[in-house]
């Protein structure tokens, strides 16, 4: 791949996988990338700068005052200019500063200061990776939209085995590739993605509705445009910007989604399912304003169309993939739902666990397609898990 033209800034924190960096850095440059390396005192123990300046042909920042050349601008122009940002190896210690908004050194205080996005590689031993309050920052990060590399699990520094480890330089460049040059493995796609949940009204005041955020769906979209789709997204009231390149359709009710649906479905080639779409509504939406009486009230309800169900029925060729957003029995009830809607796959997530589900900026869920394979993902954004699902979408009609 070509780096020409793209500027990557390497945050090197002190560890002993701090020398495996270099093979990174020096790996990006051969690619063409220009690449400015930050280093913290700590780094500068386990390796000279001489070593990265040697290997990325540039000025090495090390400290924001004993270089007078560089202190007074150089963090805000390493921020500016970064196409992308990497931190690796983070410790416990850049990744706690970060996320309390703690910039004391050159490297914390140029990550403060950019608008790039930030690629964190952890490693560290396998008890501070564990600890609750690491895991908890991470977690924290991730809802913020910064991207991390799971650790590998195998032999540490001090003999014992665990999950810390750097992941592999080629890895951590592979990952660097995808995100400066989104792959296109989507062009040519027509996409419909639907997103939110459908308000019912009662009166002209009043409706039911869910918690659906809608973030799952604009993920899909974002990700699916990023990626080279033709991306139609039906939207229910949410309060997203929509993504470039994305058209938006507004629809409120489940009825007024239902035929949005059933509109763009002709053309297209892939609908991704991700509304939240209300099961009932009030069997008739009083003209005026309900007035309260001194006894209870009853609101008859009736079905809505299952949009879903009825598109499973007419699919041809086209890929379905639906949600199932559950509280209990997860995978039974996706599997069911799979196999009911006539989907190619289904995306389950349960909702009550921590960062799952409706409001958050994470999601934990599981991919089962419909030659029953399962793909199981750790807490992730919802942009990330948008992408594995595109992934999945991909190793799908791969294999067809
Ligand atoms: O049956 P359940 O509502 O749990 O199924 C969830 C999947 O079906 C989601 O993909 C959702 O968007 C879709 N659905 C639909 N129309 C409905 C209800 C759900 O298309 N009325």
């Amino acid at each position: 791949m070509d780096l020409k033209g793209k500027s990557v800034v390497v945050g090197v924190c002190g560890g002993i996988a701090t020398y495996k960096v270099v093979e990174v850095v020096s790996r990006l440059k051969k690619m063409g990338a220009e690449v400015d390396v930050i280093m913290t005192a700590n780094a500068q123990k386990f390796v000279t700068p001489l070593t990265f300046r040697s290997l990325s042909h540039r000025p090495v920042v090390t400290d924001m005052f004993n270089d007078p050349e560089y202190w007074d601008i150089k963090h805000i122009s390493l921020a500016k200019k970064a196409d992308l940002f990497i931190v690796a190896p983070a410790t416990a210690n850049i990744i706690g500063k970060l996320a309390a908004g703690i910039a004391d050194d050159m490297l914390s205080t140029t990550l403060v200061a950019t608008k790039a996005p930030v690629l964190i590689v952890p490693a560290m031993n396998h008890d501070m990776y564990a600890n609750a309050v690491v895991q908890r920052n991470i977690e924290m990060l991730r809802g913020l939209g910064y991207m991390f590399m799971e650790p590998d699990t195998g032999r540490m520094a001090e003999g014992t085995s665990g999950k810390g480890r750097l992941p592999e330089p080629s890895s951590i460049v592979e990952r660097a590739c995808s995100i400066l040059c989104p792959k296109q493995d989507l062009k040519g796609i027509r996409m419909v993605v639907t997103a939110g949940p459908t308000r019912e009204n009662i009166d002209p005041v009043r409706y039911l509705s869910n918690y659906s955020s809608g973030k799952m769906g604009y993920a899909v979209a974002r990700a699916a445009s990023e990626r080279g789709a033709d991306v139609v997204l039906i939207s229910g009231p949410v309060e997203i910007e929509c993504p470039e390149g994305v058209q938006l359709i507004r629809t409120t009710t489940a009825d007024e989604m239902h035929e949005a649906v059933l509109s763009s479905f002709e053309n297209c080639d892939v609908l991704v399912m991700a509304a939240a779409v209300a099961d009932y509504r009030p069997a008739e939406v009083s003209e005026f304003k309900i007035k309260k009486t001194d006894d209870d009230m009853v609101l008859r309800l009736v079905k809505n169309p299952d949009i879903l169900k009825k598109l499973g029925t007419m699919k041809g060729s086209k890929t379905l993939i639906g949600f199932s957003a559950e509280t209990d029995n997860l995978m039974e009830n996706a599997a069911k739902k799979l196999e009911a809607k006539n989907l190619d796959m289904i995306v389950a997530n349960d909702v009550t666990l921590e960062g799952a589900g409706f409001g958050t900026d994470t999601n934990i869920i599981k991919i089962i397609r419909r030659d029953g394979s399962i793909t199981d993902l750790p807490l992730m954004s919802k942009l990330e898990a948008a992408h594995r699902i595109l992934d999945e979408f991909c190793d799908m009609v791969a294999k067809d």
